[in-house]
């Protein structure tokens, strides 16, 4: 199950998210919110993170502008990994090594189709269980 919210800069890219998740079977929960009428993005990125927090969705995929202000709001709350990513190999990094359970990213910043790859890499990658990263996921 993957979590997925937005604000209303990041709006339009969940829109176009979802409809790659109904594409490709993948099991999500729209967590808001439902129009592109301005609103707070750290509203939207607690509720999502809840739900990865509560193990109600394995992961968590966040929207705004830039990414910038979800991510902040995501990596607020204990044991939430929130990466921000715009290209695949930090996507693949972010779960190999930081065993991230939620991925940001900027509607502003980038079009559909990098998203969806993105997005992809980021939740066909496991993370890689090696000592150094648990210790250092441990730490922080
Ligand atoms: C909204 O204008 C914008 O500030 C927000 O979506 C986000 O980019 C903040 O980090």
């Amino acid at each position: 199950m993957i979590a997925i919210a937005s604000d209303h800069a990041g709006y339009k890219l969940k829109l176009e998210l979802i409809e790659h998740f109904k594409k490709i079977g993948a099991e999500f929960n729209d967590l808001g919110p439902y129009c592109e009428k301005p609103t707070d993005y750290p509203v939207y990125a607690k509720a999502a993170a809840k739900t990865v927090l509560d193990k109600e969705a394995d992961f968590g995929v966040l929207i705004c502008g830039t990414g910038i202000g979800v991510s902040i709001a995501a990596n607020k709350i204990r044991g939430i990994r929130c990466a921000l990513c715009h290209d695949i190999f930090s996507a693949k990094a972010a779960r190999a090594h930081n065993d991230a359970n939620m991925l940001a990213l900027g509607g502003r910043m980038i079009g559909a189709r990098l998203a969806a790859e993105i997005t992809d890499a980021f939740l066909s990658t496991a993370f890689s269980g090696e000592e150094r990263h648990r210790r250092r996921i441990d730490a922080l």
